[in-house]
C-alpha cells in the first residue's frame, strides 16, 4: 500500500509517500482502507520530536524510538470503510463506514490500517463525509472528556484557552451544548471561526493578557503549554474547576494536592466516540476542516498545521487504490 512514511525526526522535509507492506489483521482485528485522516499538532510534534511541554520529552522518546521513530507510519485519528475483520470480532463488517482513533498504535497516514476492535472507533456520523469525520476524534474525544469532567451547570461561564485549536473549538461546541457561556481566547485570526461555533466573547491573547481583566470563571480550560495557569487558577469563582490539557509538570504536581485542578490525559473510549457521533447527528457538534491534501502532499499539510494559520483541521485524503 502506499503510505507517509518518516525513518528520522526532523522538518516536514522527513516526510515521504512510500510503498510499504499491508498491516494484517489478527483474530479481533479490524482491517479499515483509510479515506481521510486528521494531520495533527500532535503529529507534528511526534515528527519532531519537539514538545511544549518538557517533562515528558525522555519517557516518550524511550517509547517512540531512541535513534529513529518505531513507528515509521504517523497518525491517529481517521475516517474510513472496513475492509475486513478477524473471526472474532462481531462490532464491524466489511463495508461498514467508521471513524475514531488508532491511538498510540498510529498508523493512519496509509491507505489501510488496523484496529483492535476494542479501539474507540465507531460508525461514521450519516451527514458527515469522510473529510469531516476525520476531523472529528482528536478534538471531540479530548474536548468531550474534559468538559465531562468539570461538570459543567447551565448558566455557567467558560472560559477555553486556546479556544481556536482542534481541541479547544471541540470544547467550545461542547461547553455551549451543556448551556455554558464560553469566552475563548485565541489569535485574533481565529475570531471569525470560535464566534461561528458559538464563542459568547472573544479575547485576543497578542493584545490582552485576560488573567488581568478582573474577570471570575466557574471553569478554565487550557490547552496553552506555558500558560500563566496560577494567575488563570486565581480567576476561578468559588467551587471553580481548572482543567489542563498539556500539562507541564508543575501543573501535574498541583493537580495531585489540589481538587480544583485537574490534568488527567483524556481516554479514548468507544463509549465516548458514540456520544460524539449522536451530538453531530443532532447539530450539537460541527466539523472544522481548513483544508484536505492528498496524502502524497503530507508536508504541506505538517507545514500548513505548523504555521498556526489554520481555521481548523487539516486532512489528509487518499485516492481510491484502483485510480493510481
Ligand atoms: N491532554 C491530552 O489528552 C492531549 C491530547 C492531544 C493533544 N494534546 C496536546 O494539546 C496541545 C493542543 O492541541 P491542539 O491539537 O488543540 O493544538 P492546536 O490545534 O495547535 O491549538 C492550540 C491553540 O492555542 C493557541 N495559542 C497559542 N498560544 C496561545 C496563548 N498564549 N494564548 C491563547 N491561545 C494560544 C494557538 O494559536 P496560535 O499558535 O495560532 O497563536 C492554537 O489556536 C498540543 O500540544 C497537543 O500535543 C493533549
Amino acid at each position: 500500500m502506499q503510505a507517509v512514511i518518516y525513518t528520522r525526526y526532523g522538518g516536514p522535509e522527513v516526510l515521504r509517500l512510500a510503498e510499504v507492506p499491508a498491516p494484517v489483521p489478527g483474530d479481533q482485528d479490524v482491517l479499515i482502507r483509510v479515506r481521510a485522516a486528521e494531520a495533527t499538532k500532535s503529529d507534528c510534534e511526534f515528527r519532531s520530536f519537539r514538545f511544549s511541554v518538557k517533562w515528558f520529552w525522555l519517557p516518550l522518546r524511550i517509547a517512540a524510538g531512541i535513534s529513529r521513530p518505531r513507528r515509521r507510519i504517523l497518525g491517529s485519528y481517521f475516517a474510513g470503510e472496513v475492509v475486513s475483520v478477524g473471526g472474532r470480532v462481531t462490532r464491524f463488517a466489511p463495508g461498514d463506514q467508521v471513524y475514531g482513533s488508532t491511538g498510540a498504535r498510529l498508523g493512519t497516514y496509509g491507505e489501510y490500517v488496523v484496529v483492535p476492535e476494542r479501539a474507540a472507533v465507531g460508525p461514521k456520523p450519516r451527514n458527515m463525509t469522510f473529510v469531516e469525520a476525520a476531523a472529528v476524534p482528536l478534538g471531540g474525544l479530548n474536548a468531550l472528556h474534559f468538559m465531562r469532567r468539570a461538570r459543567i451547570k447551565p448558566g455557567e461561564q467558560v472560559l477555553i484557552n486556546g479556544a481556536g485549536g482542534s481541541i479547544g473549538a471541540h470544547a467550545i461546541q461542547i461547553a455551549r451544548s451543556m448551556g455554558a457561556q464560553v469566552s475563548a481566547v485565541d489569535h485574533p485570526i481565529k475570531e471569525d471561526l470560535v464566534r461561528r461555533l458559538g464563542a459568547d466573547e472573544f479575547i485576543d491573547y497578542t493584545t490582552v493578557d485576560v488573567t488581568t481583566t478582573g474577570r471570575r470563571f466557574d471553569v478554565i480550560f487550557d490547552m496553552v503549554p506555558g500558560s500563566p495557569y496560577r494567575r488563570l487558577i486565581a480567576m476561578l469563582q468559588p467551587g471553580g474547576r481548572y482543567l489542563n490539557g498539556n500539562p507541564r509538570l508543575s501543573v501535574l504536581v498541583r493537580s495531585m494536592l489540589d481538587k480544583t485542578v485537574s490534568a488527567a490525559f483524556a481516554p479514548e473510549t468507544p463509549d465516548a466516540l458514540a456520544t460524539l457521533t449522536e451530538m453531530i447527528e443532532a447539530g450539537k457538534i460541527q466539523s472544522i476542516v481548513d483544508q484536505a491534501y492528498p496524502i502524497a502532499e503530507a508536508i504541506t499539510a505538517h507545514r500548513r498545521v505548523e504555521t498556526e494559520q489554520r481555521q481548523g483541521a487539516v486532512v489528509l485524503t487518499t485516492a481510491e487504490p484502483s485510480a493510481r
